[in-house]
């Protein structure tokens, strides 16, 4: 993590330098931060930088305590190196010295918070924390004069917010044009995709049909001389074949109304499982992957296709990550209430915590996985097509060990439905 030292690392992409004066100007005028702000500000200054420390320290225990934060400081030596940067940087503050710098500054710190992941949300109640450890120090200090003392707050006030403006603004630009670019990539993806699926699905079905039809006439013409076994391979080959081309049409039909509401419909989901797994056997066994899958999977709301699809992504993925010598996918189920629960678990890679939450983000891809091929698109399109179907999805990953996959659908009430042996 971050050990680098204080001073520039890249150029504040997110605001044209000759904007900075001018917006800065802008900023102290509205805040109306006259000298006499500035000169309280300093003598504050002298006071509370002798106490910047303490106030790290209480503000990393805070951080440590809660799950949120205590995830981006596992780094000791980053750690340690963040809370001098941290007290320099509230030390500048005080120092009441706007300069462009300055803002460039504030600007490279919202830009850095927001490239490892670091909501708004975290950064403003950190400064939460500083204003009430500088209030409490200043109320001691003043009790004797209440009215400068609260003087003395808003002036210090006034300066915590220009401060949050300036790094806030980074962060908001950088998150619009991020979604800018996706939202442009994603509606390119949808274009192509759509177009891909009507070529494929022609390009493909027409040699399909033509190898369905030689087995019939390898069939037809050299069915006595053929010995039984091959005759029975042929025809599997022509079964094969007419399935590829069934499946090439529900596709097509799928991708075309990938945005369209459906209607919910009463789903087998022990046969979309096992389709999916018609689909990967090749790969699975290609890898030796040990796949189990609970008994009884019961009906859901869904709708056939999507459901087969998300089970044949989620297990594409299992089998691709694969990184064990013996690798297994175990996939269940359990019922809640109305909901059943579809579990797909392996014990690949896994997937670090920070990254946990982003997997079903279009184009977002592991940095572990950039060399495995792949669009980044699988696990969106997996959580789309179970929303289409009113469903949720999520995962659960313990780096080194593995990942588990859930999928909640509307349990559909069958009679003989029994309950799940085991808990996934
Ligand atoms: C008063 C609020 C805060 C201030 C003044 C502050 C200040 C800074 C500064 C000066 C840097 C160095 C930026 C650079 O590399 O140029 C930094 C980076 C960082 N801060 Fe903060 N910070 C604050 C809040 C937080 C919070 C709440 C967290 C998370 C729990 C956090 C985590 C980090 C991390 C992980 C980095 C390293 C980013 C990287 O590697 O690029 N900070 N912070």
């Amino acid at each position: 993590m971050n050990t680098r030292p204080e001073g520039p690392r890249r150029p504040a992409a997110t605001v044209l330098p000759g904007e900075i004066k001018r917006s800065l100007e802008e900023r102290l005028a509205f805040l109306a931060i006259s000298p006499a702000d500035r000169e309280r500000l300093r003598a504050m200054s002298e006071m509370l930088n002798s106490r910047g420390k303490e106030f790290v320290e209480s503000f990393y225990r805070h951080l440590f305590s809660f799950e949120e934060t205590a995830r981006f400081l596992q780094d000791t030596a980053m750690v340690a190196n963040l809370k001098e940067m941290q007290r320099l940087h509230l030390e500048s503050m005080l120092e009441a010295d706007w300069t462009e710098a300055y803002a460039v500054r504030r600007y490279r710190v919202g830009d850095a918070h927001a490239e490892v992941g670091i909501s708004p949300e975290i950064f403003l109640g950190a400064y939460n924390q500083y204003l009430q450890f500088c209030v409490r120090h200043l109320a001691e200090t003043f009790d004797e004069s209440v009215r400068e003392c609260a003087e003395q707050v808003l002036s210090l006030q006034k300066a915590v917010f220009l401060d949050i403006g300036l790094t806030l603004e980074a962060y908001f630009t950088q998150a619009t044009q991020s979604l800018r670019h996706a939202l442009d990539l994603l509606y390119r993806a949808n274009a192509d995709l759509r177009q891909f699926a009507q070529l494929t699905s022609h390009d493909l079905k027409t040699p399909l049909a033509t190898v369905a039809n030689l087995c019939d006439e390898a069939l037809d013409e050299f069915r006595g001389q053929m010995p039984a076994e091959a005759a029975r391979l042929v025809e599997a080959a022509r079964n094969r074949a007419f399935r590829m081309s069934e499946t090439i049409d529900e596709l097509l039909s799928s991708t075309m109304s990938i945005d369209q509401d459906q209607a919910l419909d009463v789903v087998e989901s022990e046969a979309a499982v096992s389709e999916a797994i018609d689909r990967v056997r090749p790969l699975l066994d290609q890898k030796a992957i040990d796949l189990t899958v609970a008994e009884g999977l019961p009906p859901v709301l869904g709708d056939r296709v999507r459901l087969r699809e998300v089970f044949y992504n989620l297990l594409s993925n299992a089998i691709k990550f694969s990184d064990k010598r013996k690798g297994r996918i175990r996939i269940g189920w359990v019922l809640r209430d109305d909901d059943c629960i579809f579990s797909v678990a392996d014990n690949g890679p896994g997937i670090p915590a920070e990254e946990l939450a982003r997997v079903f983000v279009p184009f977002r891809r592991l940095p572990v996985h950039r060399d495995v091929p792949g669009s980044g698109l699988g696990l969106y399109f997996t959580k789309t097509m179970v929303e289409q179907q009113h469903g949720r999805v999520w995962a659960e990953s313990e780096p080194g060990a593995g990942t588990t996959f859930y999928v909640l659908l509307k349990h559909a009430t069958r009679p003989n439905a029994k309950r799940p042996p085991d808990q996934p």
